[in-house]
């Protein structure tokens, strides 16, 4: 009795272990956000202004990339330049970015890799690794920045990207209606809102199907157990 009750203890820990990872990795929080916080801390720690967060430039980033997700090459670089009227036509529209406020962008930063990284890998193996990208997060004209993420396909990469420097004058610019909301996203995610990117936005990889098995595995398990005390 003793051997099996410990057995059972032993099973108890592993499946909230389990069951704890599973909660963990639905909060994700949103890595655009991060990415902002990474580029201002590293602005900062050379004397340089902050840039204010905003979320119209964030979402018009997000459909820069999205407008980009064919051109990632194998060797992870992506040269992709919008129509410029796509900016005003097609984008602006798409996030509901009321038109006579959209203001000037001053820059643009684009990265894919194929797999997830993390927001500060993110930054420094897919966004700024050279003397363009480095100088542009370094200009001092700068005053607003966004930040878009998206994932090619449902359930591999690549993933995109883009991050927008505007240098209008700041929290006037790049309005959304419907006050602030603007248009509710279906793919990707970007910075300015309190929106956490999607769950399926990360690598759904073996091993979290590997975790599901085993917390299906667990549940059957307990319920097989629970039968036999009562
Ligand atoms: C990456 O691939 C593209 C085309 O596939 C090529 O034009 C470019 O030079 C390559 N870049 C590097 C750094 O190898
Ligand atoms: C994406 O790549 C294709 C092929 O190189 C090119 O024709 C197209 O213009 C690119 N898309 C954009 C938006 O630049
Ligand atoms: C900073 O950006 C502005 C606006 O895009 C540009 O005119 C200027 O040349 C840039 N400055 C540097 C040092 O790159
Ligand atoms: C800022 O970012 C650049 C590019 O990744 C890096 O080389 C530099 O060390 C960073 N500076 C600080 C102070 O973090
Ligand atoms: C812009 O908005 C941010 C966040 O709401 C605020 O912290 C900042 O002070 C504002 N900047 C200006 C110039 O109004």
């Amino acid at each position: 009795m003793m051997v099996k009750k410990l057995c059972c203890f032993q099973y108890f820990v592993v499946c909230s272990l389990l069951l704890a990872v599973v909660v963990s990795s639905k909060h994700t929080g949103n890595s655009a956000n991060d990415l902002v916080d990474i580029i201002n801390k590293n602005r900062t720690a050379q004397k340089l202004p902050q840039l204010s967060n905003s979320p119209g430039l964030g979402c018009i980033a997000l459909q820069y990339a999205e407008e980009c997700m064919g051109n990632c090459t194998s060797n992870n670089s992506v040269n992709c330049q919008p129509p410029e009227d796509d900016f005003t036509e097609v984008f602006a529209p798409n996030c509901g970015v009321e038109l006579p406020t959209f203001g000037t962008i001053s820059g643009y930063i684009l990265g894919c890799q194929q797999k997830y990284l993390e927001p500060s890998e993110a930054f420094s193996n897919a966004l700024v690794h050279d003397k363009r990208s480095l100088s542009l997060l370094r200009n001092k004209t700068h005053t607003e920045v966004g930040v878009g993420i998206i994932k090619a396909h449902k359930h591999k990469g690549p993933y995109l990207w883009c991050v927008l420097f505007s240098s209008s004058q700041r929290n006037t610019t790049f309005v959304l209606d419907d006050l602030g909301e603007g248009i509710k996203q279906k793919k990707g995610c970007y910075s300015g809102t309190s929106f956490s990117c999607s769950r399926a936005h990360r690598d759904e990889g073996l091993l979290s199907n590997i975790i599901w098995i085993l917390v299906l595995f667990c549940i059957i398990h307990f319920q097989q157990f629970l039968f036999k005390l009562f």
